[in-house]
């Protein structure tokens, strides 16, 4: 079967909460399955000759949860970028974020720069982690950096295009070709807004701990049949 592999996906890792709770476990057991989820697809997608994969790990939104939870999450993030993605550094992929510093622990910043540190150079693929993030937010962010730029004749308003705006997101990333949301809300949740413009939506009824390998190939065929 031949079809053209998205060259960018990303994905809204929803419903490690609903996975936990259907089995009486703590919320914080789903993040953790979740987090072996993300393993073991941050490794197949490359294969697949995907070349950029987005997920969203934390919103700006998300501070409101429970601190316990929170706080959960920060260490997990923190376990995660040591232990997690060596097969993914292995692959020559880079891995990068998106998001703001703002409230986040010295100790989680210092990971993100850890792992951003030891895969600068690599030029197989790119890993965007959003971590701290809102779409608006970006975009937002974008605006102000222009105006300033405008403002001190850096560019003119007249040179502001699509292709000059994506330069002042966090990252000068390609398209989003498909989003993946787990757990079967149709929703968008303020995820990369601007890169999402011409996204393939496609929305798996499975919670996030619980999306495969398998799960990832139906993604690709559902994209196969949009195709045609
Ligand atoms: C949403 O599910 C999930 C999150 C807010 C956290 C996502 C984090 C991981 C998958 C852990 C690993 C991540 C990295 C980057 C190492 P939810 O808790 O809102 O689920 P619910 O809607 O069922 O309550």
């Amino acid at each position: 079967m031949k079809y053209k592999v998205p060259n960018h996906v990303a994905i809204i890792m929803d419903g490690n909460g609903r996975w936990a709770q259907k089995r009486n476990l703590k919320r914080t057991k789903g993040h953790q399955k979740g987090a072996e989820a993300l393993k073991k697809i941050s490794e197949y997608v490359y294969d697949k000759k995907v070349k950029v994969l987005s997920v969203f790990a934390f919103s700006t939104e998300n501070w409101k949860r429970d601190k316990e939870e929170v706080d959960y999450l920060m260490d997990l993030f923190i376990k995660s970028f040591k232990d997690n993605f060596d097969a993914v550094k292995k692959k020559g992929v880079k891995v990068i974020f998106s998001g703001v510093k703002e409230k986040l622990s010295n100790k989680v910043i210092k990971a993100m720069e850890d792992m951003t540190e030891e895969t600068k150079d690599n030029k197989n693929g790119i890993f965007n982690i959003c971590l701290n993030y809102g779409g608006q937010d970006e975009i937002l962010n974008a605006t102000k950096k222009i105006s300033k730029d405008v403002s001190n004749g850096v560019i003119n308003t007249d040179d502001i295009n699509p292709e000059l705006f994506n330069k002042y997101l966090f990252n000068d990333l390609p398209p989003i070709d498909l989003l993946i949301r787990t757990s079967g809300e149709y929703r968008i949740s303020n995820f990369m807004l601007w890169q999402m413009a011409y996204a393939e939506f496609y929305f798996p009824k499975v919670h996030f701990p619980d999306f495969n390998e398998e799960e990832f190939d139906k993604a690709l065929l559902y994209i196969f049949i949009c195709q045609y």
